[in-house]
């Protein structure tokens, strides 16, 4: 099944998880693989000049995908995507981005689909995340970044996706704070308030290593090896 993964803030750890679940997923499908459709910031790597999660993200693939499938919207501009797009005269199109998803459907059996930021941010002066969202069909999930602070972050996150009118399928709970001593308090707190299931917990570990993280998440990657033909059909038939 394909997803998108948001987060409750840049830095809650959206790209970290996205990698362990490909990692979780190849143990299910040999062709998975994760888009960055919107990145804002650029940087060398292997000689390439590219966005770091575009480069994390490719790297984690087992399948091999062009940089305009994986990535449409490259900026330069380290900042909030439309004023990225603003600065090099460009306007993000949902459309475009929709359509190289699709291409890219045709080369794998698990798509995940990384957003950028969290989940209230413009893409033009008319469109908002969700709208893109919307236009894929894509399920979500929610990385919540745990540290202080994340009840009201991650409370508004769900509130916003499901009033936006999207299906948030679950969430991960992603310790982002290791001298946080009310960690698990605050994951039990939102578990209780939060009717999608909590699909991992992830502890802070040094260098955030996906394969170690991918162990955690086993929940997630059984529900997302689900085959995209069975999910459309379960929809299809109600
Ligand atoms: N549980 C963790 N343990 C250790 N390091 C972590 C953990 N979660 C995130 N990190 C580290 O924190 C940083 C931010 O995480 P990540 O890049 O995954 O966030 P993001 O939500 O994708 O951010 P962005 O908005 O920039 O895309 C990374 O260096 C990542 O390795
Ligand atoms: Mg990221």
């Amino acid at each position: 099944m394909d997803c998108f993964i948001t987060g409750t803030d840049t830095g809650a750890g959206k790209t970290l998880v996205t990698r362990a679940l490909l990692h979780a997923l190849a143990v299910h499908h040999p062709r998975v693989a994760a888009l960055k459709p919107i990145a804002a910031g650029l940087g060398q790597y292997d000689g390439e000049t590219l966005n770091e999660d575009v480069a994390l993200l490719r790297q984690a693939a087992s399948a091999r995908l062009a940089l305009d499938l994986i990535n449409p919207y490259a900026f330069a501009a380290p900042t909030a995507p439309h004023l990225a797009a603003a600065a090099a005269g460009v306007r993000i199109e949902v459309d475009l981005i929709a359509q190289r998803y699709r291409l890219a459907q045709a080369h794998t059996q698990v798509l995940l689909v990384e957003g950028v930021g969290g989940w209230c941010l413009p893409l033009n002066e008319q469109q908002m995340l969700s709208d893109l969202v919307k236009a894929l069909a894509l399920p979500v999930i929610l990385v919540a970044g745990i540290r202080l602070g994340a009840l009201n972050h991650t409370l508004l996150s769900v509130r916003a996706i499901l009033a936006d009118g999207c299906a948030l399928i679950g969430w991960v709970a992603n310790i982002v704070d290791p001298s946080y001593l009310y960690a698990q308090a605050t994951v039990a707190a939102l578990q209780a308030r939060i009717q999608a299931p909590l699909l991992g917990t992830v502890p802070w570990e040094v260098g955030g290593d996906p394969r170690v993280v991918a162990a955690h998440l086993a929940r997630a990657g059984e529900l997302l090896a689900t085959p995209r033909s069975r999910v459309q059909k379960g929809e299809a038939d109600g």
